[in-house]
């Protein structure tokens, strides 16, 4: 199907907040394909009048589906790149050029090398500048780019820091290219790419804020429900050297290119009624609810007529009022998504419950895209569904290997080396000693072999056993998918193939599950939770399509991951837990020794879940944990 190349329409005023133009799109995809085709066109018209075209790039995962669109304009349309120049953003300091995390690799293998681009014409800034040198080193980028003509068209994506290139917290406005210091959540998010926070450089040489907005015309992408808040910072937030993105409203040709996800926490859709008049379906009805009694710090059942008045909110008491009625209503809809029985409560009225009753027990299939992520956003839940006699099977949809750190391979390795040793195990000491010797040999950034990738997915395997048994989940409850897909790729560039969703459906129409937990929805569309959902949404529509029985009486569960945690009248179902169930899930996540993400290890995310309950006016819980339905 032909992408749509327009954004979404946007109704008058509802963007009157916007200081940055935002043009919604459907999907990435979409406006990937509307930017690319307007790179065409700029670079056809300064071909007409002979002139080379000068784009500043960006790396990241964001932009890659555009530079896919830039190839299939070269591949398929016969477009030309051959005078066109580039600067690339950023580099990581003290990593060379064929580092495999190093962003002039990247632009080799996701551009450069499948274009007609002269490589000459390229230029990423050098991250193996001896330190004394840097300075004058950055001196000479920003006159190359001036030599060149300045940069006509600057691409940009966005940090969850709120950065442009490498452009901190802190970055000033006239600042030019420079070597920075990474700030903690930059290099948390490149984690993974590098095998470990440890492994990430603390340093990068970046184009400065100054330097970007020199640029004629400026295009920043965003995907995804983790960009939704520094997005809005950005376009309606002050400008603020907190987060460099915001500079870009003083420049008069900047504008965002965002999907819905990454445009959540805009004015027009997180709280639209301030913007624009609204139709008051009844999840908006709830948003706005919780939105003024949040605002207030008032439980709902306080709120009176003058609070939804002084807030834009006379519309809705003139349709759903008058407020004491609205405040009992929205107070029962939230009272009715708690629940300590996710998979329902047998022999009970359910009219009011997020589950049914029947059929009971139910075949349950939680779905975690690697081990960790299950027990860290539903331990709990996963807990009681055991307990409550439910016949729960958790499948891992790929072995999170990479994650693992080549300490905790060699570490196995060694006990495994020694015991043969003792033992006189002569094959086992040859493969010890061969697993050691492939280590060595890559050194901490080389590529895993398989060898080192399969005992790496051993010990997260074990991991997983141990987790899930602190749940109550026996270990022939679970399944190692391995999907293909991530056993040949890499972090942030993954593809799902067919076989990936084969092996989905497989497992579905071999459990045939009455209900299902799952994640990744509005995730980053590059992150491995976003790839595991589409497998899984692409192996439902080919279930129903093949008129599958068992769908008709599943439910399935979403559950967040990394992004931002459901706000209370996103939720359908919240699954409460006591302080000792809360303990117990913590212990679970704390099974997981050869990855760690301190953050999440907590229980922290759950209990200010119930704190944002209580302060409804709600019941007072240690902690939840939240969950949207979403319908097959
Ligand atoms: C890095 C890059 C930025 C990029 C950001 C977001 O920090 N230096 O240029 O915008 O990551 O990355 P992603 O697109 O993968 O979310």
């Amino acid at each position: 199907m032909a992408a749509k190349t327009k954004p979404l329409p946007t109704l008058p005023g509802e963007d009157r907040l916007e200081k940055i133009p935002a043009h919604i799109y459907e999907s990435p995809g979409d406006a990937c394909a509307a930017l690319a085709a307007e790179v065409k066109t700029l670079i056809e018209k300064r071909r007409a009048k002979g002139k080379a075209t000068v784009l500043g790039l960006a790396t990241g995962s964001t932009p890659v589906p555009f530079y896919r669109e830039l190839i299939r304009l070269h591949n398929e349309e016969g477009f030309s790149f051959a005078d066109v120049i580039t600067f690339n953003l950023d580099e990581y300091f003290g990593v060379d050029r064929d580092h495999r995390e190093s962003y002039a690799r990247f632009m080799r293998e996701q551009l450069f090398d499948h274009i007609d681009i002269d490589p000459a014409n390229t230029h990423v800034p050098d991250g193996t500048v001896p330190s004394e040198e840097v300075f004058s080193y950055c001196s000479g980028y920003e006159k190359a780019i001036k030599e060149a003509g300045g940069i006509d068209l600057q691409i940009l994506g966005i940090g969850r820091t709120g950065h442009i290139g490498f452009n901190e917290p802190g970055s000033s406005r006239d600042s030019r290219t420079r070597l920075i210091t990474l700030d903690r959540i930059t290099r948390l998010d490149a984690a993974a790419d590098f095998l470990g926070e440890e492994n990430v450089p603390r340093f990068a040489i970046t184009m400065g804020v100054g330097t970007i907005l020199e640029a004629r015309e400026i295009a920043l992408m965003a995907w995804g429900q983790n960009k939704a808040s520094v997005v809005a910072e950005a376009v309606e937030g002050p400008v603020s050297d907190q987060v460099s993105a915001s500079f870009l409203q003083d420049h008069p040709k900047a504008r965002f290119l965002i999907d819905a996800a990454a445009a959540g926490a805009l004015t027009r859709r997180r709280v639209p009624w301030l913007v624009r008049p609204v139709s008051w379906k009844a999840r908006d009805v709830r948003r706005a609810v919780v939105w003024v009694a949040q605002k207030l710090e008032k439980p709902v059942l306080k709120l009176v007529e003058r609070d939804f008045n002084e807030n834009g909110l006379g519309d809705l008491l003139t349709q759903h009022g008058p407020a004491y009625d609205l405040n009992i209503r929205i107070f029962n809809e939230l009272q009715h998504t708690i629940s300590g029985w996710p998979g329902g409560k047998p022999n009970a009225d359910h009219t009011n419950r997020p589950e049914r009753a029947l059929p009971y027990p139910k075949t349950t299939l939680v779905l975690s895209p690697e081990p960790q992520d299950d027990v860290i956003s539903m331990g709990g839940t996963m807990e009681r569904l055991h307990e409550q006699g439910h016949n729960v099977t958790v499948a891992y949809l790929t072995s999170g290997n990479l994650r693992v750190a080549d300490a905790e391979a060699e570490k196995f390795a060694r006990v495994l080396l020694a015991t043969a040793q003792r033992e006189k195990w002569k094959k086992q000491v040859e493969y010890a000693e061969g697993i050691l010797a492939q280590l060595a040999e890559k050194g901490p950034f080389g590529q895993d072999t398989d060898d080192i990738r399969r005992i790496k997915s051993l010990i997260r395997r074990g991991e997983a056993r141990d987790a899930c048994a602190v749940c109550g989940i026996a270990h022939e409850k679970i399944r190692f998918l391995d999907l293909p897909f991530y056993e040949q790729g890499r972090y942030r560039q993954f593809t799902v193939q067919d076989e990936d969703i084969a092996a989905v459906r497989k497992l579905l129409a071999a459990v045939k599950p009455h209900q299902i937990y799952a994640t990744g929805n509005a995730a980053d569309p590059s992150s491995l939770p976003a790839k595991c959902f589409y497998a899984l949404s692409q192996a439902i529509a080919q279930e129903k399509a093949a008129g599958a029985a068992w769908l008709e009486s599943c439910y399935l569960w979403l559950y967040r991951g990394t992004e931002d945690e459901y706000s209370p009248h996103e939720i359908d179902m919240a699954v409460p837990m006591s302080p000792d169930q809360l303990a117990r899930k913590v212990s679970a996540i704390h099974k997981y020794q050869s990855h760690r993400s301190e953050e999440q290890h907590t229980g922290e995310r759950n209990r200010l879940a119930a704190q944002r309950y209580d302060d409804l006016g709600l019941a007072e819980y240690e902690a939840i944990e939240p969950f949207q339905r979403w319908r097959i």
